[in-house]
Protein backbone atom coordinates (compact mmCIF):
# COMPACT_ATOMS: atom_id res chain seq x y z
CA UNK A 1 0.00 0.00 0.00
CA UNK A 2 1.22 3.38 -0.95
CA UNK A 3 1.68 5.32 1.99
CA UNK A 4 2.25 9.33 2.41
CA UNK A 5 5.42 10.53 4.88
CA UNK A 6 5.42 13.37 7.44
CA UNK A 7 7.95 14.96 8.61
CA UNK A 8 9.10 12.81 12.00
CA UNK A 9 8.78 9.75 9.57
CA UNK A 10 4.99 8.38 10.10
CA UNK A 11 3.85 6.65 7.40
CA UNK A 12 -0.03 7.27 5.97
CA UNK A 13 -1.88 4.54 4.30
CA UNK A 14 -2.74 6.34 1.28
CA UNK A 15 -6.03 4.51 0.68
CA UNK A 16 -8.72 4.44 4.13
CA UNK A 17 -12.07 3.41 4.87
CA UNK A 18 -14.57 6.57 4.94
CA UNK A 19 -17.54 6.42 7.90
CA UNK A 20 -19.39 9.16 7.05
CA UNK A 21 -22.97 8.13 6.38
CA UNK A 22 -22.14 4.02 7.66
CA UNK A 23 -24.93 3.33 10.32
CA UNK A 24 -24.32 2.04 13.39
CA UNK A 25 -25.40 -1.36 13.21
CA UNK A 26 -24.03 -1.56 9.75
CA UNK A 27 -20.35 0.37 10.60
CA UNK A 28 -18.94 -2.42 13.03
CA UNK A 29 -18.76 -5.29 10.33
CA UNK A 30 -17.52 -2.70 7.68
CA UNK A 31 -14.89 -2.07 9.91
CA UNK A 32 -13.67 -5.31 10.57
CA UNK A 33 -14.17 -6.61 6.94
CA UNK A 34 -11.74 -3.92 5.94
CA UNK A 35 -8.92 -4.64 8.24
CA UNK A 36 -9.52 -8.34 7.45
CA UNK A 37 -8.98 -7.42 3.72
CA UNK A 38 -5.87 -4.97 4.47
CA UNK A 39 -7.13 -1.43 5.27
CA UNK A 40 -4.86 -0.16 7.31
CA UNK A 41 -6.44 3.54 7.89
CA UNK A 42 -9.84 4.52 8.95
CA UNK A 43 -11.63 7.74 8.92
CA UNK A 44 -13.89 8.62 11.35
CA UNK A 45 -15.46 12.20 12.47
CA UNK A 46 -17.49 12.40 15.72
CA UNK A 47 -20.59 14.31 14.25
CA UNK A 48 -20.77 10.87 11.81
CA UNK A 49 -22.09 9.33 15.58
CA UNK A 50 -20.86 5.64 14.52
CA UNK A 51 -17.24 6.59 16.31
CA UNK A 52 -18.62 3.71 19.61
CA UNK A 53 -19.57 1.01 16.66
CA UNK A 54 -16.16 2.03 15.21
CA UNK A 55 -14.46 1.59 18.60
CA UNK A 56 -15.98 -1.77 19.26
CA UNK A 57 -14.67 -3.10 15.73
CA UNK A 58 -11.08 -1.55 16.41
CA UNK A 59 -11.16 -3.40 20.15
CA UNK A 60 -12.18 -7.10 18.47
CA UNK A 61 -9.49 -6.48 15.57
CA UNK A 62 -7.11 -5.99 18.20
CA UNK A 63 -8.40 -8.45 20.93
CA UNK A 64 -8.31 -11.00 18.24
CA UNK A 65 -4.48 -10.26 16.98
CA UNK A 66 -5.62 -9.38 13.48
CA UNK A 67 -3.63 -5.80 13.31
CA UNK A 68 -1.95 -4.28 15.91
CA UNK A 69 -2.50 -0.85 17.22
CA UNK A 70 0.63 0.49 16.08
CA UNK A 71 0.01 -1.14 12.47
CA UNK A 72 -3.54 1.08 11.89
CA UNK A 73 -3.71 5.07 10.92
CA UNK A 74 -6.82 6.24 12.84
CA UNK A 75 -7.78 10.09 12.06
CA UNK A 76 -10.87 11.73 13.61
CA UNK A 77 -12.20 15.41 13.51
CA UNK A 78 -13.37 18.13 16.25
CA UNK A 79 -16.56 18.53 15.74
CA UNK A 80 -17.67 22.62 15.41
CA UNK A 81 -19.22 22.92 18.71
CA UNK A 82 -16.00 22.39 20.46
CA UNK A 83 -13.58 25.10 18.78
CA UNK A 84 -12.99 27.27 22.39
CA UNK A 85 -8.96 26.47 23.02
CA UNK A 86 -10.15 25.02 26.32
CA UNK A 87 -12.98 22.49 24.57
CA UNK A 88 -10.72 20.71 22.19
CA UNK A 89 -8.91 18.38 24.33
CA UNK A 90 -12.01 17.01 26.56
CA UNK A 91 -13.65 17.02 22.52
CA UNK A 92 -10.36 14.54 21.92
CA UNK A 93 -10.84 12.88 24.96
CA UNK A 94 -14.14 11.88 24.16
CA UNK A 95 -14.07 10.55 21.47
CA UNK A 96 -10.63 8.76 22.21
CA UNK A 97 -13.44 6.82 24.63
CA UNK A 98 -15.97 6.11 22.27
CA UNK A 99 -12.89 4.35 19.61
CA UNK A 100 -11.32 2.73 22.81
CA UNK A 101 -7.94 4.56 21.76
CA UNK A 102 -5.01 6.01 23.66
CA UNK A 103 -4.73 8.45 20.79
CA UNK A 104 -5.03 9.21 17.38
CA UNK A 105 -2.86 9.46 14.19
CA UNK A 106 -4.41 12.50 13.42
CA UNK A 107 -6.87 15.04 14.12
CA UNK A 108 -8.79 17.76 12.08
CA UNK A 109 -10.66 20.60 12.56
CA UNK A 110 -13.95 19.37 10.84
CA UNK A 111 -14.77 22.85 9.55
CA UNK A 112 -14.12 26.68 10.22
CA UNK A 113 -16.96 26.99 11.70
CA UNK A 114 -17.88 27.57 15.29
CA UNK A 115 -21.02 26.71 16.84
CA UNK A 116 -22.46 27.71 20.13
CA UNK A 117 -21.38 24.22 22.73
CA UNK A 118 -23.36 21.30 22.53
CA UNK A 119 -25.22 22.98 19.47
CA UNK A 120 -25.17 20.00 17.20
CA UNK A 121 -26.61 22.08 13.82
CA UNK A 122 -27.48 25.30 14.34
CA UNK A 123 -31.17 25.89 13.16
CA UNK A 124 -30.80 29.61 13.00
CA UNK A 125 -28.18 32.39 12.95
CA UNK A 126 -28.44 31.96 17.41
CA UNK A 127 -26.27 28.77 17.34
CA UNK A 128 -23.21 29.73 15.95
CA UNK A 129 -20.44 31.79 16.79
CA UNK A 130 -18.53 34.47 14.96
CA UNK A 131 -15.09 33.86 14.27
CA UNK A 132 -14.37 36.73 16.65
CA UNK A 133 -15.69 34.89 19.41
CA UNK A 134 -14.31 31.91 18.32
CA UNK A 135 -11.07 32.47 16.53
CA UNK A 136 -9.52 29.58 14.58
CA UNK A 137 -6.46 30.87 15.48
CA UNK A 138 -7.50 29.55 19.17
CA UNK A 139 -8.63 26.76 18.12
CA UNK A 140 -5.60 25.72 16.59
CA UNK A 141 -3.51 26.06 19.74
CA UNK A 142 -6.11 24.12 21.49
CA UNK A 143 -5.34 21.58 18.75
CA UNK A 144 -1.34 22.07 19.13
CA UNK A 145 -1.97 20.84 22.97
CA UNK A 146 -3.32 17.47 21.62
CA UNK A 147 0.07 17.00 20.09
CA UNK A 148 2.00 17.87 23.40
CA UNK A 149 -0.44 15.76 25.37
CA UNK A 150 0.99 12.92 23.29
CA UNK A 151 -2.90 12.27 22.51
CA UNK A 152 -2.75 12.73 18.54
CA UNK A 153 -0.12 12.48 16.62
CA UNK A 154 -0.73 14.86 13.88
CA UNK A 155 -3.19 17.38 13.59
CA UNK A 156 -4.85 19.25 10.59
CA UNK A 157 -7.68 20.71 9.21
CA UNK A 158 -10.53 20.12 6.74
CA UNK A 159 -12.67 22.09 4.55
CA UNK A 160 -10.09 25.53 4.81
CA UNK A 161 -9.55 27.26 1.41
CA UNK A 162 -6.08 28.36 1.25
CA UNK A 163 -6.35 32.22 3.26
CA UNK A 164 -7.99 30.28 6.16
CA UNK A 165 -4.47 27.78 6.21
CA UNK A 166 -2.38 30.91 5.70
CA UNK A 167 -4.17 32.62 8.63
CA UNK A 168 -3.19 29.51 10.81
CA UNK A 169 0.63 29.87 9.47
CA UNK A 170 1.23 33.52 10.41
CA UNK A 171 -0.01 32.85 13.85
CA UNK A 172 1.81 30.23 14.64
CA UNK A 173 4.83 27.75 14.50
CA UNK A 174 2.98 24.95 13.67
CA UNK A 175 1.69 24.45 10.05
CA UNK A 176 -1.44 21.82 9.58
CA UNK A 177 -0.04 18.50 8.59
CA UNK A 178 -3.32 17.81 6.35
CA UNK A 179 -5.93 19.32 4.53
CA UNK A 180 -9.28 17.11 4.04
CA UNK A 181 -11.57 18.34 1.28
CA UNK A 182 -13.47 17.31 -1.30
CA UNK A 183 -11.87 16.22 -4.24
CA UNK A 184 -12.54 14.32 -7.69
CA UNK A 185 -12.61 14.59 -11.05
CA UNK A 186 -16.07 17.38 -11.10
CA UNK A 187 -13.39 19.32 -8.14
CA UNK A 188 -9.95 18.29 -8.68
CA UNK A 189 -8.93 21.20 -6.28
CA UNK A 190 -5.99 22.13 -8.44
CA UNK A 191 -4.65 25.52 -6.87
CA UNK A 192 -5.55 24.35 -3.21
CA UNK A 193 -3.35 20.94 -3.98
CA UNK A 194 -0.05 23.05 -5.61
CA UNK A 195 -0.85 25.45 -2.66
CA UNK A 196 -0.53 22.80 0.52
CA UNK A 197 2.30 20.92 -1.82
CA UNK A 198 4.42 23.79 -1.54
CA UNK A 199 3.77 24.10 2.11
CA UNK A 200 4.13 19.88 2.59
CA UNK A 201 0.81 20.14 4.01
CA UNK A 202 -0.83 16.76 2.83
CA UNK A 203 -4.83 16.43 1.10
CA UNK A 204 -6.82 13.91 1.72
CA UNK A 205 -9.85 13.66 -0.84
CA UNK A 206 -13.27 13.28 0.56
CA UNK A 207 -16.77 12.10 -1.44
CA UNK A 208 -14.17 10.59 -4.13
CA UNK A 209 -17.15 8.60 -5.74
CA UNK A 210 -19.43 11.98 -5.42
CA UNK A 211 -21.12 10.39 -2.15
CA UNK A 212 -24.04 9.23 -3.59
CA UNK A 213 -25.58 8.23 -0.24
CA UNK A 214 -26.25 11.99 0.87
CA UNK A 215 -29.61 12.81 2.68
CA UNK A 216 -31.72 14.20 -0.73
CA UNK A 217 -31.58 17.76 1.52
CA UNK A 218 -27.95 17.41 1.23
CA UNK A 219 -28.71 17.01 -3.07
CA UNK A 220 -29.24 19.37 -5.75
CA UNK A 221 -31.40 19.29 -8.39
CA UNK A 222 -30.00 17.77 -11.57
CA UNK A 223 -26.83 17.55 -10.27
CA UNK A 224 -23.97 15.12 -12.15
CA UNK A 225 -23.14 11.65 -11.52
CA UNK A 226 -19.76 11.39 -11.17
CA UNK A 227 -19.67 7.19 -11.05
CA UNK A 228 -21.70 7.74 -14.56
CA UNK A 229 -19.52 10.37 -15.91
CA UNK A 230 -18.65 9.35 -19.81
CA UNK A 231 -14.94 9.99 -19.78
CA UNK A 232 -14.56 7.91 -16.42
CA UNK A 233 -16.58 4.97 -17.38
CA UNK A 234 -14.50 4.78 -21.04
CA UNK A 235 -10.98 4.49 -19.20
CA UNK A 236 -12.44 2.00 -16.45
CA UNK A 237 -13.00 0.26 -19.38
CA UNK A 238 -10.46 0.17 -21.21
CA UNK A 239 -8.52 -0.79 -17.64
CA UNK A 240 -11.00 -3.64 -16.98
CA UNK A 241 -11.72 -1.67 -13.86
CA UNK A 242 -14.75 -0.21 -11.90
CA UNK A 243 -15.41 3.44 -12.15
CA UNK A 244 -14.83 3.53 -8.54
CA UNK A 245 -11.73 2.10 -8.71
CA UNK A 246 -10.74 4.50 -11.80
CA UNK A 247 -11.56 7.62 -9.51
CA UNK A 248 -9.63 6.12 -6.46
CA UNK A 249 -6.35 5.19 -8.38
CA UNK A 250 -6.75 8.85 -10.04
CA UNK A 251 -6.51 10.06 -6.39
CA UNK A 252 -3.24 7.88 -5.54
CA UNK A 253 -1.50 8.94 -8.60
CA UNK A 254 -2.20 12.66 -7.82
CA UNK A 255 -0.29 12.34 -4.44
CA UNK A 256 -3.18 12.75 -2.43
CA UNK A 257 -5.28 10.73 0.35
CA UNK A 258 -8.24 9.27 -0.48
CA UNK A 259 -11.20 7.57 1.75
CA UNK A 260 -13.99 5.99 -0.55
CA UNK A 261 -16.97 4.98 2.05
CA UNK A 262 -18.57 1.71 1.57
CA UNK A 263 -20.56 -0.25 3.88
CA UNK A 264 -20.94 -3.09 1.58
CA UNK A 265 -17.90 -6.11 1.76
CA UNK A 266 -17.96 -6.55 -1.98
CA UNK A 267 -17.30 -3.01 -3.05
CA UNK A 268 -14.79 -2.60 0.44
CA UNK A 269 -12.78 -5.48 -0.95
CA UNK A 270 -13.23 -3.69 -4.66
CA UNK A 271 -11.77 -0.35 -3.36
CA UNK A 272 -8.67 -1.53 -2.43
CA UNK A 273 -7.82 -3.56 -5.49
CA UNK A 274 -7.89 0.11 -6.82
CA UNK A 275 -4.41 0.52 -5.38
CA UNK A 276 -2.61 -2.13 -7.96
CA UNK A 277 -4.29 -0.07 -10.70
CA UNK A 278 -1.45 1.33 -13.33
CA UNK A 279 -2.71 5.09 -15.31
CA UNK A 280 -0.89 6.43 -17.90
CA UNK A 281 -0.25 10.18 -18.65
CA UNK A 282 -2.36 10.17 -21.19
CA UNK A 283 -5.52 8.83 -18.62
CA UNK A 284 -4.17 11.25 -15.99
CA UNK A 285 -4.14 14.29 -18.75
CA UNK A 286 -7.95 13.16 -19.61
CA UNK A 287 -9.25 12.56 -15.98
CA UNK A 288 -7.86 15.69 -14.78
CA UNK A 289 -9.62 17.75 -18.18
CA UNK A 290 -13.29 16.77 -17.02
CA UNK A 291 -12.92 19.57 -14.43
CA UNK A 292 -16.29 21.41 -13.76
CA UNK A 293 -15.73 23.06 -10.75
CA UNK A 294 -19.13 21.27 -8.85
CA UNK A 295 -18.99 20.64 -5.42
CA UNK A 296 -21.32 17.53 -4.12
CA UNK A 297 -20.70 19.30 -0.62
CA UNK A 298 -21.55 23.18 -1.02
CA UNK A 299 -21.71 23.89 2.75
CA UNK A 300 -24.86 26.09 2.32
CA UNK A 301 -25.82 24.64 5.51
CA UNK A 302 -24.07 27.20 7.28
CA UNK A 303 -25.33 29.96 5.58
CA UNK A 304 -27.59 30.90 8.43
CA UNK A 305 -24.57 31.80 10.21
CA UNK A 306 -24.23 34.94 7.93
CA UNK A 307 -21.83 36.16 6.34
CA UNK A 308 -18.55 34.73 6.92
CA UNK A 309 -19.66 31.50 6.67
CA UNK A 310 -21.32 31.66 3.02
CA UNK A 311 -20.47 30.13 0.67
CA UNK A 312 -18.39 32.72 -0.88
CA UNK A 313 -16.34 32.89 2.68
CA UNK A 314 -15.76 29.35 2.88
CA UNK A 315 -14.13 28.67 -0.95
CA UNK A 316 -14.14 31.97 -2.95
P1 LIG B 1 -22.06 1.40 -0.23
O1 LIG B 1 -21.70 1.90 1.13
O2 LIG B 1 -23.39 0.70 -0.27
O3 LIG B 1 -20.97 0.61 -0.90
P2 LIG B 1 -18.21 8.57 -1.09
O4 LIG B 1 -17.06 7.75 -0.65
O5 LIG B 1 -17.90 9.51 -2.21
O6 LIG B 1 -18.90 9.27 0.07
O7 LIG B 1 -19.31 7.60 -1.73
C1 LIG B 1 -19.99 6.65 -0.96
C2 LIG B 1 -21.10 6.04 -1.80
O8 LIG B 1 -20.50 5.28 -2.85
C3 LIG B 1 -21.96 5.09 -1.02
O9 LIG B 1 -23.28 5.17 -1.51
C4 LIG B 1 -21.34 3.73 -1.32
O10 LIG B 1 -22.30 2.71 -1.18
C5 LIG B 1 -20.94 3.91 -2.77
N1 LIG B 1 -19.82 3.04 -3.16
C6 LIG B 1 -18.72 2.70 -2.44
N2 LIG B 1 -17.90 1.93 -3.14
C7 LIG B 1 -18.47 1.77 -4.36
C8 LIG B 1 -18.09 1.05 -5.54
N3 LIG B 1 -16.96 0.35 -5.59
N4 LIG B 1 -18.96 1.10 -6.60
C9 LIG B 1 -20.10 1.81 -6.55
N5 LIG B 1 -20.50 2.50 -5.46
C10 LIG B 1 -19.69 2.48 -4.38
Amino acid sequence: MKTLKFKNGDQMPALGLGTWKSEPGEVKKAVLTAIKEGYRHIDCASIYQNEKEIGEALNQAFKEGMVKREDMWITSKLWNDSHKKEQVIPALEKTLEDLQLDYLDLYLIHWPVAFKPDVSFPEDAEGFLSLEDAPLTETWKGMQKTVDNKLARHIGVSNFKKEKIQQLIDNSDFVPEMNQVEMHPLLPQKELVAYCHDRDIHLTAYSPLGSGDRSEQMKKDNEPTLLENEVINDIAEKHNVSPAQLLISWQLHRGVVVIPKSTNSKRIQENLNAASIKLDNDDMEKINGIDYNFRFIDGSFWETGGKEYSQEALWG
